[in-house]
């Protein structure tokens, strides 16, 4: 591609001057105490609060099984393939976490699935309960433990100190994972803090131990081919697989992790730069837009404070980038299905757990470095290349595990080509693996009339004792 021509006046570096965030540092504590409501700041910070309610502007809600189906069949055995929804904005964080059929529903009747620690990065109550209770209180429990206490989403005590604008990381396992690399914050650079109060969330991470708390797999470092090595050092699995019984990874959201190694993590330039740029109100005052969305959709302080190209030109360059990943995802999801199914069958004809040990090896990596590479979305702006580069590596263990697998299904006398049940639909892919939707559904909808008011109910007497300070 051609080369990119770069402003000589950074603008940003220019108004990041004449912010120096000092002068508007406070007090630690003028009285919110542990307060962790964003509501408080109306009146003091007005400018970011309006700003950061306004990331309601991203609400559509994008149904990725329903867009693709191969998902529930790679996902098969794991609540991901009842429901995953695309990333929307932080005003939904809380909302979003208890309305995917992924956390069920949980009551006296029915076993509670998921750990504490997928509250993690859904808003401030969590760096409260962590002061409150020490990491392992926090973590200790179910999901339905923090259903009243986590009713925040992601707001101003995530990325600051208490009643202050001073960055600050709000979760003690991100903060020793960020060390882990190089980065302690006290000694981090402005511009590396503005991305670290982002990689908080913005990240792989883990669940370990008997308490199950959070940890990025970073100890190798934070590459896909890293993390896996990591993984399979401590035989690390997120579970097994319905079909090829695999012992699984799932990768979350790497966006720190592939920023990081990109061409703009490599220049300094940071998540802030893009996602929140400093913009001038009707005033002349200059402040930090907090409405996280679309960097596009401010084109004119985000790229084009760098770049001289147009917004279609450089949207144009996302777009092709975006079509030349996903021809590679899909031919890795392909690959995967068939995979799956065909381990199935060769099972199925009685093969061993030796037998399959190496083809199950090389499922688990593809699919791992599949995920790593697409779990992200902005990974076509992000770092397209180690996306196509990882995807390649995806695709070529794919490719060797059906190699195996051939072999192995003829010796066992099982007839080729295996078949694969109809999965064009996200219903059909359901229906197949043996998902009942319409009761998971119900329940959710049951446990979204009766037990969201109250554990809403009881936060707002627990959080009146706030107002009379
Ligand atoms: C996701 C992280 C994040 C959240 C949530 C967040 N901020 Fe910020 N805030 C930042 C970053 C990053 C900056 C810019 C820091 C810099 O320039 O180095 C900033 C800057 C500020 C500043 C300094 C002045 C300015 O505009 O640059 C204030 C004041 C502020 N935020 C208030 C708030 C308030 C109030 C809330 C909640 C309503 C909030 N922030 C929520 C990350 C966040
Ligand atoms: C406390 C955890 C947390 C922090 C800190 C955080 N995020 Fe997020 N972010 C999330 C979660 C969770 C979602 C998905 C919310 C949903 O879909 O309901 C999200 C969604 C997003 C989205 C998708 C919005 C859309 O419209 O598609 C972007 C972009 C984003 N975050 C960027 C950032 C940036 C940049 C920072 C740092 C300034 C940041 N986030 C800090 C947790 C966090
Ligand atoms: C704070 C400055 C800054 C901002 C903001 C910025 N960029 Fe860049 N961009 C850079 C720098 C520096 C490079 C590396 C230039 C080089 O080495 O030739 C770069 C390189 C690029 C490249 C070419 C490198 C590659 O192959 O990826 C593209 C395309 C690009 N930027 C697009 C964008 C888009 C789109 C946005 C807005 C969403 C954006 N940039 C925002 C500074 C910035
Ligand atoms: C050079 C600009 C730039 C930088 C730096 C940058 N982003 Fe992005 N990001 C974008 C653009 C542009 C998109 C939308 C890409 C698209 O439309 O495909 C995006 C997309 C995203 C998304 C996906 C939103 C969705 O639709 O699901 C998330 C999350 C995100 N970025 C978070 C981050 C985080 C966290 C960082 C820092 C670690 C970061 N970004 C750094 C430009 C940037």
């Amino acid at each position: 591609m051609k080369p990119m021509t770069l402003r000589l006046t950074p603008v940003s570096f220019l108004i990041s001057l004449a912010l120096v965030p000092s002068s508007f540092a406070y007090a630690q504590d003028e009285g919110q105490g542990l307060d962790p409501r964003s509501e408080q700041y109306t009146k003091k910070f007005p400018k970011q609060y309006k700003s950061w309610k306004k990331t309601t502007d991203y609400s559509d809600k994008v149904d990725e099984v329903a867009e693709n189906p191969n998902l529930v069949i790679l996902w098969a055995g794991y609540a991901f393939s009842r429901d995953y929804t695309r990333a929307r904005g932080h005003q939904y964080a809380v909302t979003d976490l208890r309305e995917t059929l992924r956390t069920g529903s949980p009551d006296e009747k029915q076993p509670d699935m998921m750990p504490m620690a997928c509250w993690s990065c859904k808003g401030p109550d969590v760096p409260r309960m962590i002061a409150e209770q020490g990491e392992d209180g926090f973590f200790s429990g179910k999901w339905s433990k923090g259903g009243s206490e986590i009713v925040n989403t992601i707001g101003c005590q995530d990325c600051h100190e208490p009643g202050s604008s001073k960055l600050r990381m709000a979760r003690p396992f991100a903060e020793r994972a960020m060390e882990s690399i190089g980065l302690k914050w006290d000694d981090a650079s402005r511009k590396d803090k503005q991305a670290m109060v982002c990689g908080q969330c913005h990240v792989e991470y883990y669940f370990e131990g008997k308490n199950k708390k959070a940890k990025f797999p970073w100890d190798n470092g934070v590459k896909a081919d890293q993390a896996e090595a990591y993984f399979d050092s401590i035989n690390f699995t997120d579970w097994t697989h319905q079909l090829s019984k695999t012992p699984m990874l799932k990768a979350q959201h790497p966006d720190y992790e592939t920023w990081s190694q990109g061409i703009h993590g490599q220049n300094n330039v940071t998540c802030i730069d893009c996602h929140m740029p400093k913009i001038v109100n009707e005033q002349g005052r200059k402040y930090t837009d907090h409405r996280v969305g679309n960097p596009f959709d401010r084109f004119e302080q985000t790229c084009a404070s760098c770049h001289e190209q147009t917004k279609e030109q450089l949207q144009d360059i996302v777009a092709q980038r975006t079509a030349k990943i996903n021809e590679l995802k899909v031919n890795a999801e392909t690959q995967l299905v068939h995979a799956h199914y065909e381990t199935a069958a060769v099972l199925a004809a009685g093969a061993t757990d030796a037998e399959v040990h190496d083809i199950q090896q090389d499922i688990r990596h593809a699919q791992w470095r599949w995920d790593h590479a697409t779990a992200s979305h902005g990974i076509a702006m992000h770092n397209p290349d180690e996306a196509l580069r990882v995807l390649g590596t995806a695709i070529d263990r794919a490719a060797n595990a059906r190699i195996k697998l051939a072999r192995l299904l003829s010796s066992k006398g099982v007839k080729q080509p295996v078949a694969i049940p109809e999965i064009s639909t996200k219903a059909k892919a359901q229906a197949a693996i043996g998902l009942d939707m319409d009761k998971l559904n119900t329940e959710k909808a049951q446990f979204i009339e009766k037990v969201i008011p109250q554990w809403d109910e009881e936060a707002k007497l627990r959080e009146a004792k706030y107002d009379n300070n």
